[in-house]
């Protein structure tokens, strides 16, 4: 790969203009919940979770466009925890995506109906991959995988700690925990996905989710340090948020060194397990590496 940032760029490109082949039309006597779904989806992100699914799947040997609505659903679903989270009664911020959030834009009550129906359009958008592939159990075991991944078994069982320890002291299990299930979970989910839609054997699927694990502790414990030592222009979103809640991190819990090292430390256990996979590892090597050193 010559040029990694411009591949990057590209392939983030290429799955926004999927991503929103899939948003709904702005419509009806629903309008305004239509309008502040789509505000939040369209005010950028990495696109990291639809990228990881895509890749995944074309490195496994993937054809055909069965994965492109589970690349939306799965950042519509991301994008609802996202504007969960921002609320008065979550982590209470004003500023995502460079944006004023959700519910300041749109009030809280349609905040919260925005992340529903988000939710419930994440499930309506990848079931429409039934039509897209031969194999229909393969798309229902990922539509099951989507709502498992998400739900009290991932990420609002991850989400519902955060909250509930939020302001008390944690364990080193407790907070494992929470990163494993609030935001692991949520990047195990696509390249689960992309795995099983490729048709890869289940060790591959299993690999695959470890090394997803990997990167979703070292994301994580990166977000906790920018949290502290980036600034709102750069991130898009509002620094010092963990402080004001007072939220035990990682950071908070082991200090910055032990943060760094770890970060680096799960992103190399990550990319261990990609090279163990079949195909061409290089975009994804990449791109895991990126994480370690990213500013947003
Ligand atoms: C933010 O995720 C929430 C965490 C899990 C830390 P991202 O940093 O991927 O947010 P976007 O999608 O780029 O806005
Ligand atoms: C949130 O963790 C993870 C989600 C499931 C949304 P944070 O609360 O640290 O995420 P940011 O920093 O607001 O993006
Ligand atoms: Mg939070
Ligand atoms: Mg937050
Ligand atoms: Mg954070």
């Amino acid at each position: 790969m010559e040029n990694f940032d411009a591949c990057l760029k590209q392939y983030t490109e290429e799955v926004w203009q999927v991503i929103q082949s899939y948003l709904p039309p702005e419509e009806g006597c629903q309008k305004t919940v239509l309008e502040a779904m789509n505000y939040s989806m369209k005010a950028g992100g990495k696109r990291l979770r639809p990228l990881f699914l895509r890749e995944t799947y074309r490195m496994l040997g993937g054809t055909g466009r069965a994965a492109d609505p589970f690349m939306a659903a799965i950042e519509m679903i991301h994008t609802f925890s996202l504007v969960h989270d921002d609320l008065p009664c979550m982590d209470n911020d004003r500023y995502r995506r460079g944006l004023p959030t959700t519910w300041v834009q749109y009030g809280y009550d349609m905040a919260v109906l925005a992340g529903d129906a988000l939710y419930g359009y994440a499930f309506e958008t990848a079931a429409k991959a039934f039509a897209m592939t031969d194999d229909a159990a393969a798309v229902g075991r990922c539509v099951g995988l989507l709502a498992r991944k998400s739900g009290i078994y991932g990420m609002i069982g991850g989400q519902t700690a955060d909250v509930e320890l939020t302001g008390k002291s944690m364990t080193a299990e407790q907070l494992d925990f929470i990163y494993r299930e609030k935001t692991g979970a949520l990047l195990e989910a696509p390249v689960m996905i992309g795995a099983i839609l490729a048709g890869a054997p289940e060790d591959q699927v299993e690999t695959a989710r470890q090394m997803a694990a990997c990167v979703g502790l070292a994301f994580q414990i990166q977000d906790d340090i920018l949290d502290l030592t980036s600034s709102q222009e750069v991130l898009g979103k509002p620094v010092l948020s963990d402080e004001k809640n007072h939220k035990t991190t990682y950071v908070s819990l082991y200090g910055m060194d032990r943060a760094r090292k770890d970060v680096e430390a799960y992103s190399l256990q990550a990319v261990k397990a990609l090279e163990t996979l079949p195909g061409d590892h290089e975009f994804l090597r990449r791109l895991i590496v990126s994480l370690v050193t990213r500013e947003k």
